[in-house]
């Protein structure tokens, strides 16, 4: 019977447009999933997008869209950035789909036919952008995970028995291979054996979401809608024969391979679900790390991103795999750069595989006229060549092994000894220069060179193949050995090449890449982010985010008069509205004692509207006016700038009366 292979990487929220961070986990997993059909699998690979709760409704209520049409854009914006990549995901699901949401309600039953639901009144703080209830945390706390302030939820919840569970799951991490890598195994182990709490699964202050069966007035908690997407996606709740078939055969899954930053949610709320529902656990858990870009995590809030799209259009798609799975040592944070890139691409495979393609193929075609010599027996003592093939074992056994631990950039650094070792061979046995003599000697010395360098570009090749799909089907078809999708990699060995193969036509896969490949990268990310940068300045103006204070110099210090000119308030919000189409202003109404103004703020991403209502905050009173988005602003708000662009509102500990002037 053969073996199934069900991979999945999570399903990525549509709130913001993907970018090399989401390619990453999708290329992580498109290779592990291309590598197990080549071993023969019958593998499935799922991806998708993650469309409900209360993060995605207010970002597509800042767009002036409903969740509906925004969710429809990105969702899709994903799907079609896959399938330029050329990912081989076998199922794309949606959250929002028919056959997910209905699933996703049976699962919610037989929980809770299984006793492990109740109704209770939640009280306490929520992070709306990791969608994560924070135990313990007071009104005012920021998110343990992104640094956000909470924001206080009161609400009648159905709650999930998850403390039933937490014996059940130190158990289950004591399996060494259920979680990976091992840190993030000691993580939850030890925030699971410091005590677990029971779980709010449902929410009634918004409705975009899945309803609770029976009680519609809730909709069920985003992450368990989310996570659940792992079974319905194959059958699970369907009452079809087929997808029941497919469940059956697929479930449980073999890899959910994550990000560090939701392992809480795959680790521990996942199983205890699982557990509670009656159905079987995955087989492993595996986390990466996250790619920085100038030193931050990539994320759309800090504005770091680098698209996708431009390393398609400059270096293409195997490039950016290469370099992702080679330069980032998987389960660590890693850094992108435009030069590292680069030099990666043009080392590695312009000058590495490329270069030992185009030279041993086009040797072949001189001398040899197209077809691949047969090399001298055992017996004529090539040793070199020998060596060669031993290495090429080893290199088979190794990378494979490296590979299937998710060690890829170790992998990766195997099968590329193997290409310079074949390169070093080259360079001492000379075949140019045996190309020129005409005894039998140097004839069968350089067919032996010709053919030992083919076949170990064979064998990187093949080994190569799930990272990069279209270079090296290139290089194999140019070897003349047809479609590489059939090679069976279980049999890959040393010697199946055929004497007399006829070469097809030759040309480089990896053309150099110059010094303006990088600045084309550049320039066009830069282009982006000024389109971006309209949406960048009124936050500027409420609390200049990232822009690193000036060093104070004699020169730049300023008077008491100079500073008594600014005219700093106590004002009270009064309202507080998000301002359509903007991610990042909210419109607020602001009392100072004297009159009520308006004020446009760039506080979206750190204040929900209705939590400010009532707040006291410090207001510049004598600002000129100016128009944000069409709207006038008149005065600004005092706040620290964090780190990653997060603004803090000033504010005081003990009461102050509205229209009080700081000085
Ligand atoms: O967490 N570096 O979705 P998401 C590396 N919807 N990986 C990154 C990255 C970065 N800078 N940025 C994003 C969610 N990722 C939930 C998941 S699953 C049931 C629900 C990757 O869109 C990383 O793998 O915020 C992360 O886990 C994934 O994108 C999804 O991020
Ligand atoms: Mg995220």
């Amino acid at each position: 019977m053969t073996r199934k292979f069900y991979i999945t990487t999570p399903i990525y929220y549509v709130n913001a447009r993907p970018h090399i961070g989401h390619a990453y986990t999708t290329i992580a997993c498109d290779t592990v999933a291309r590598r197990q059909r080549m071993l023969g699998a019958d593998t499935f690979f799922l991806t998708g997008t993650d469309e409900h709760g209360q993060k995605i409704e207010r970002a597509a209520q800042a767009a002036g869209k409903t969740p509906q049409q925004y969710a429809d854009e990105i969702s899709a914006e994903f799907r079609n950035l896959w399938k330029r990549m050329g990912i081989s995901n076998d199922d794309f699901i949606r959250t929002t789909e028919d056959r997910h949401k209905k699933r996703v309600q049976i699962l919610f039953g037989q929980i809770r036919d299984n006793g492990y639901i109740y109704k209770g009144t939640y009280t306490g703080q929520y992070c709306v952008s990791d969608e994560l209830y924070v135990d313990g945390a007071q009104p005012g706390d920021p998110c343990p995970t992104c640094g956000r302030i909470t924001e206080t939820v009161h609400e009648d919840n159905y709650f999930f028995k998850l403390s039933a569970f937490q014996d059940k799951l130190l158990e289950l991490y004591a399996n060494p291979d259920f979680i990976r890598p091992e840190t993030r195994r000691n993580e939850v182990i030890s925030f699971v054996r410091s005590g677990l709490r029971d779980l709010s699964i449902s929410r009634s202050t918004f409705s975009w979401g899945i309803p609770v069966p029976d009680d519609p007035k809730h909709v069920i908690y985003v992450w368990l809608d989310a996570l659940a997407n792992y079974i319905t996606a194959i059958g699970y709740g369907s009452s079809h024969a087929g997808a029941q078939e497919a469940f059956r055969k697929y479930w449980p899954a073999d890899v959910h391979m994550i990000g560090k930053e939701i392992v809480r949610f795959h680790c521990v709320y996942w199983p205890a679900f699982l557990l509670a529902a009656g159905l079987p656990l995955p087989k492993a858990i595996v986390a990466h790390g996250w790619l920085l870009f100038e030193e931050n995590k990539m994320s759309k809030s800090r504005g770091n991103i680098v698209r996708t799209e431009t390393i398609l259009d400059v270096l293409g798609a195997d490039a950016l795999r290469y370099f992702l799975l080679r330069e980032v040592v998987f389960g660590q944070d890693g850094s992108f750069s435009f030069d590292a890139l680069v030099q990666r691409y043009n080392s590695d495979l312009a000058n590495g595989l490329g270069n030992l393609a185009s030279r041993t193929l086009t040797m072949i075609n001189r001398y040899f006229k197209g077809q691949l010599p047969t090399p001298l027996q055992k017996a004529a003592k090539m040793s070199a060549g020998d060596a060669i093939a031993s290495a090429a074992r080893k290199t088979i056994q190794e990378f494979g092994d490296l590979f299937d631990q998710f060690q890829f950039s170790r992998a990766l650094e195997s099968a590329w000894g193997l290409v310079a070792a074949v390169d070093k061979y080259i360079v001492e046995n000379e075949p140019w220069s045996l190309g020129e003599k005409q005894d039998e000697e140097s004839r069968s010395r350089l067919a032996t060179v010709l053919y030992t360098s083919a076949e170990a570009l064979r064998i990187a090749t093949a080994l190569a193949h799930p990272v990069m799909p279209d270079a090296t089907a290139k290089i194999w078809a140019q070897m003349g050995l047809g479609d590489i999708k059939k090679v069976a990699l279980q049999d890959l060995a040393w010697g199946q090449l055929r004497p007399g193969t006829k070469l097809g036509d030759v040309s480089p896969v990896f053309p150099r890449a110059d010094k303006s490949a990088i600045e084309r990268m550049q320039q066009m990310e830069n282009q982006e982010r000024s389109a971006a940068v309209e949406e960048q300045k009124p936050a500027a103006q409420a609390a200049a985010p990232n822009a690193a204070p000036a060093p104070v110099t004699a020169d730049s210090r300023i008077t008491i008069d100079d500073f008594a000119r600014v005219e700093l308030r106590v004002g009270v919000i009064k309202v507080a509205e998000r301002v359509p189409k903007s991610d990042k202003l909210l419109r607020l109404e602001i009392d100072i004692g004297t009159e009520v103004r308006q004020v446009v703020a760039g506080i979206a991403e750190a204040y929900a509207p209705e939590s400010l209502i009532g707040r006291k905050v410090v207001i510049v009173a004598n600002l000129a006016p100016r128009k944000l988005r069409g709207l006038e602003s008149n005065g600004m708000i005092v706040a620290a700038s964090l780190e990653g662009g997060r603004s803090v509102l000033a504010g005081f500990l003990e009461d102050v009366p509205v229209g009080a002037r700081l000085k």
